[in-house]
């Protein structure tokens, strides 16, 4: 990857831009507003929300305030959870491009698995709700559907009776928190991994060993994990509402990080998950 405008191939042949600008825990309004319009004026084409975010209306309007052609821009919305099952899902996602001021999504996801804890029937619930995924693929709606927060489980489960094969699951993914299981049954099944919170939700920027392997490449810890992710062939997704950081977290094509240190950061100590887990989650 040489730049903000190369992509990742979906299996369904859609080009997905190969970093994604975050929005999570951005307010809705001006300044989910503000740093989407900077976001894309600093070269950013992928731009990943949620309805849980609540802040779809303020990165709509920081789409349209923004002079590149709806066609240049690669935008992602997930379902909620409160929205599970067939009908829910197909109102939800008019609910999502509504706020959106948007004709239509490049990719749908599902947020979180239904799970065990909350629901007998988890598996015959995320079916239902993955064939109405479908529904809003052959409609026109999204480009491209996927999952969110699915486990190896989840995606067997699901994909032994979808129609069509989830084409992304975004996942926590960063220095200390590798998924592996996960990460290398996406690969082999054609299904490409994103990463959120790749910065560990900045909790990984003050960690020692990083910093120093960062201070090699003249870079900072941030743009240390994104183009780990990057070189690891995961899409990250880092959030920033700061003009300065969000050009900081696109500037990681000028270097390539050695094997040597690519497995010093795999190795990383005190790091983990900063997230919840799919199988624990009560809401
Ligand atoms: P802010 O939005 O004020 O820039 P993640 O992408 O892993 O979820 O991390 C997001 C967090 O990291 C946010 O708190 C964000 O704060 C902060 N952040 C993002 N980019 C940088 C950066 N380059 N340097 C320092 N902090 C950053």
């Amino acid at each position: 990857m040489n730049s903000l405008f190369d992509t990742f191939v979906l299996n369904n042949g859609l080009k997905i831009p190969c970093i994604g600008f975050g929005t999570w825990q951005t307010p809705n309004g001006k300044v989910a507003a503000d740093s989407v319009a900077a976001a894309i004026k600093a070269g950013y084409r992928h731009i990943d929300t949620a309805a849980v975010y609540a802040n779809e209306e303020g990165v709509g309007e920081g789409i349209r305030r923004s002079e590149v052609e709806r066609e240049k821009l690669f935008v992602t919305t997930k379902l909620w959870n409160k929205d599970r099952g067939y009908e829910n899902t197909l109102k939800a996602i008019d609910a999502s491009l509504l706020h959106l001021g948007l004709d239509y999504v490049d990719l749908y996801l599902i947020h979180w698995p239904a799970n065990k804890k909350q629901f007998l029937n988890c598996d015959e619930i995320n079916l239902d709700t993955w064939r109405a995924m479908e529904a809003v693929y052959d409609s026109g709606k999204a480009r491209a559907i996927g999952v969110s927060n699915f486990l190896v489980h989840h995606l067997e489960k699901l994909i032994g009776k979808a129609k069509i094969k989830p084409m992304t699951d975004q996942i926590e993914f960063h220095p200390g928190y590798l998924q592996e299981d996960t990460v290398s049954y996406c690969k082999r099944n054609g299904i490409i991994v994103e990463a959120y919170s790749p910065l560990g939700t900045g909790k990984l920027l003050g960690d020692r060993e990083l910093k120093k392997i960062a201070s090699r490449y003249d870079k900072s810890v941030a743009q240390l994990c994104i183009r780990f992710a990057l070189q690891k062939g995961v899409l990250p997704l880092p959030k920033s509402v700061n003009p300065d950081r969000i050009k900081e977290n696109a500037d990681v094509f000028d270097f390539i990080i050695s094997d040597e240190d690519m497995k010093l950061i795999e190795n990383v100590k005190k790091l983990s998950k900063v997230g919840c887990h799919p199988d624990e989650v009560t809401w």
